[in-house]
């Protein structure tokens, strides 16, 4: 086996995990310093950085860009983003644009309800299970009401608990499954929190406590929110007149251009292969933003992609109709976020990001997200429709091979001349570098 297991790594102090994990590279003295400089200085926020994840050698830094000028419900935002993606920002800022001048992203509808289960197994009659529930519940819920004061005091807490007979799906399989409105926060600690207590609740109730778990008819397995929150989604939308598509459809007719768009959304909800991609497209832009605003991005992908497969087939997560000489495009995407809580209260560039976006409530967050999703979804397909990803993409990467190539600043202003009606390619950039 190569490499070197480290024992107690956890324990050393940060400055000797650096040294550590710096004799894994060429030129240990000189990994140590770069590790050591990408750390921010000033002590107060180092602390506060460093913390945030464990084992901390250094900090990896992004782009924080703006997408500006959406209209988003009849509100302009200038949005925040994160990504070290190049033309996810400009690719948004350029389809918000258009899309202000036809009225912009419109909220169609939106829906809060965040979701957890606790899974456990009955031995013994079901009967038994189904005629204790009733009074159970009432147990559970008045239990769980010093956990949720205070977020029932902010107008949310548990809205809903039901019990599930999943034996159809693992053998004596239930299910808690309890639905909660966390208001502003993402509250995925709180509905954990709420779980793991209904858990504890579940086992005292149904095996009269204090028994041997081995013998007990009730076996909890485990408690956990799911990212998969069906019932917390948001549908934005755009359309106009054909008409009104001109400026982007590159020669081609408003109706050839539409007709095209039209195909391309049709395609991702059919063909698999194609969805994927498109989704992705959206994801650009919506993990961006929440990245920004210091929200979850694995659960937003995570949900993104299960509500993706929810007809039994993986589809597109936005779709587009043309009816009555008008192009409508849409996007309905489950998110969870939070406005408060979590991240978006310690990370000082996640604070700025709500500021900027004059603190939105969660539901008027998940409003701009979707809106940057779709933004830059639309931007893909009309660069997919007429002139190819490509030669946008490549000009702003330009940029990126000139930092790899080290290029000098006269280089750079030659090669931006000269590639301003080529193909931009990593090959071409590195001979013309070389040449000049
Ligand atoms: C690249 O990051 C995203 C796209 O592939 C999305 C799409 O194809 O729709 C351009």
């Amino acid at each position: 086996m190569k490499g070197i297991i480290y024992k107690g790594f956890s324990r050393l102090s940060e400055a000797e995990k650096r040294k550590l994990v710096s004799h894994l590279c060429e030129e240990p003295g000189v990994t140590e310093l770069e590790l050591n400089s990408y750390i921010v200085k000033d002590p107060a926020r180092r602390e506060m950085f460093m913390d945030l994840s464990e084992n901390t050698v250094s900090a990896y830094h992004l782009p924080y860009g703006i997408a500006p000028n959406f209209v988003v419900n009849g509100n302009i935002y200038h949005v925040p983003m994160v990504t070290e993606e190049s033309s996810v920002v400009a690719a948004c800022a350029s389809a918000a644009r258009f899309w202000a001048e036809r009225g912009g992203f419109a909220l169609k509808e939106i829906k809060t309800t965040k979701l957890g289960h606790v899974y456990f197994q009955w031995f013994a009659d079901d009967k038994a299970l189904f005629d204790a529930w009733p009074k159970l519940k009432a147990t559970l819920l008045s239990r769980l009401k010093y956990v949720t004061a205070s977020m029932v005091q902010r107008g949310g807490g548990i809205t809903s608990l039901e019990l599930a007979d999943d034996r159809h799906k693992t053998d004596k399989l239930f299910r808690l499954v309890v639905e909660f409105d966390t208001v502003n926060s993402m509250g995925a600690n709180f509905i954990n929190t709420c779980l793991e207590e209904l858990a504890q609740g579940l086992d005292e109730g149904l095996n009269n406590a204090a028994k041997n778990p081995e013998n007990s008819d009730c076996r909890i397995v485990m408690s956990i929110l799911s990212n998969y929150v069906e019932n917390c989604t948001v549908t934005v939308e755009v359309s106009c007149p054909i008409r009104n598509l001109h400026g982007i459809t590159v020669g081609m007719s408003q109706l050839m251009f539409a007709q095209k768009v039209e195909l391309a959304y049709q395609i991702a909800w059919n063909d698999v292969y194609r969805a994927a991609t498109h989704n992705k497209g959206i994801m650009n832009g919506v993990d961006s933003v929440i990245i920004a605003t210091g929200n979850d991005w694995r659960a937003a992908e995570a949900g993104a992609h299960a509500f993706a497969s929810r007809t039994g087939q993986y589809r597109a997560l936005s779709q587009c109709e043309i009816k009555d000489d008008n192009i409508r495009i849409w996007l309905t995407i489950p998110l969870a976020l939070g406005t408060i809580g979590g991240i978006t209260n310690l990370h000082p560039l996640a604070k700025k990001s709500l500021d900027i976006l004059g603190n939105p409530t969660a539901p008027e967050l998940m409003a701009i997200v979707a809106s940057a999703g779709l933004a830059s979804n639309f931007a893909a397909v009309q660069s997919l429709v007429t002139v190819g990803i490509q030669k946008g993409h490549m000009k702003l990467h330009l940029v990126n091979i000139f930092n790899a190539l080290g290029a000098t600043p006269k280089q750079r202003q030659l090669a931006t001349d000269f590639f301003q009606g080529q193909k931009v390619s990593f090959a071409a950039v590195k001979q013309f570098i070389d040449e000049h």
